[in-house]
């Protein structure tokens, strides 16, 4: 009868910064209207309520050409360089609320580029993150996210390689992709840019599925973090649940199980989760 929810369940930093600057601009800011260029986080639940106080999602480039005026947020996730340049010459205020370990790869990414660096970024190519980070890079860039990617991977012999990482990118499959491309003889050089808020959600979140009967992962169903969260849980506890709220959850399922373990993603707002344990308790 025992619930275990893990300490690192929800918020990181840089979302709970980033939330965090949407509420302070909308007190301080009167009557301009605020922006957020893409969903602030992976979560409708908070999408919703910021946009009843006001707020508006941007979905696209051109919601943004269209802008002649008010505030836009940059997300957590951070932007490629031209929407910087493109809102400096509008009458835009921009407001950074991109995470400092995604600034830094934008740094990395920029300097190593203007060094003649052949930049290659382990990640998704789909996701913002991985498309605001390949912004710094000069024209000598790749993103890679598995093995057949990092198999064809063969640019000039003489290039020089820098080799970064979606922050929350898995650390193994990092490492093998790593592999692979350090052995092809290039002159490389790794900076392993993965979050340790991920790793160490990852690793509490094992651990605990490998103990309990039952496991619940609440995020949101958009969110890559809790996908791969969800992922590493379901492996260790067959018994493992991806839930966005608890009205996802039926409890009947869960059956007569003797404990059971909580996570979530890093976009999952405190109150979801509370609710999730709380509910969960009273069953068990
Ligand atoms: Fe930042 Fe790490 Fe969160 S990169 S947004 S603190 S997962």
């Amino acid at each position: 009868m025992k619930v275990i929810k893990a300490k690192t369940a929800g918020f990181c930093f840089g979302v709970k910064r980033a939330v965090e600057t949407v509420y302070e601009q909308v007190e301080n800011c009167g009557n301009e209207q605020i922006y957020t260029y893409g969903p602030i986080i992976h979560n409708e639940e908070v999408i919703k309520d910021m946009e009843a106080k006001g707020v508006r999602v941007l979905r696209s480039e051109e919601d943004l050409d269209a802008l002649s005026g008010g505030t836009v947020i940059i997300r957590s996730h951070g932007v490629e360089k031209r929407i910087y340049d493109s809102l400096n010459e509008k009458n835009v205020r921009i407001v950074d609320a991109t995470c400092p370990f995604v600034k830094k790869i934008h740094n990395i990414v920029r300097e190593q580029s203007a060094q003649g660096r052949y930049i290659v970024i382990i990640g998704n190519p789909e996701h913002p993150e991985v498309m605001g980070i390949r912004g710094w890079a000069g024209d000598k860039v790749s993103v890679i996210q598995n093995a057949s990617d990092a198999e064809n991977f063969s640019p000039d012999k003489n290039e020089k390689i820098c080799i970064v990482s979606q922050t929350t990118f898995n650390y193994n499959k990092f490492k093998d992709l790593v592999e692979i491309i350090s052995e092809k003889s290039y002159d490389v050089s790794v900076l392993n840019t993965i979050c340790n808020a991920t790793k160490e959600r990852q690793t509490e979140a094992e651990s605990i599925a490998e103990t309990v009967d039952a496991m619940i992962v609440i995020g949101d169903k958009h969110s890559s973090n809790t996908q791969k969260l969800f992922e590493i849980c379901r492996k260790a506890c067959n018994n493992t649940y991806y839930i966005q709220t608890l009205g996802d959850l039926d409890l009947n399922q869960l059956g007569s199980v003797e404990t059971v373990g909580i996570t979530a993603g890093a976009s999952t707002p405190n109150n979801i989760i509370e609710e999730v344990q709380n509910n969960v308790g009273i069953i068990f």
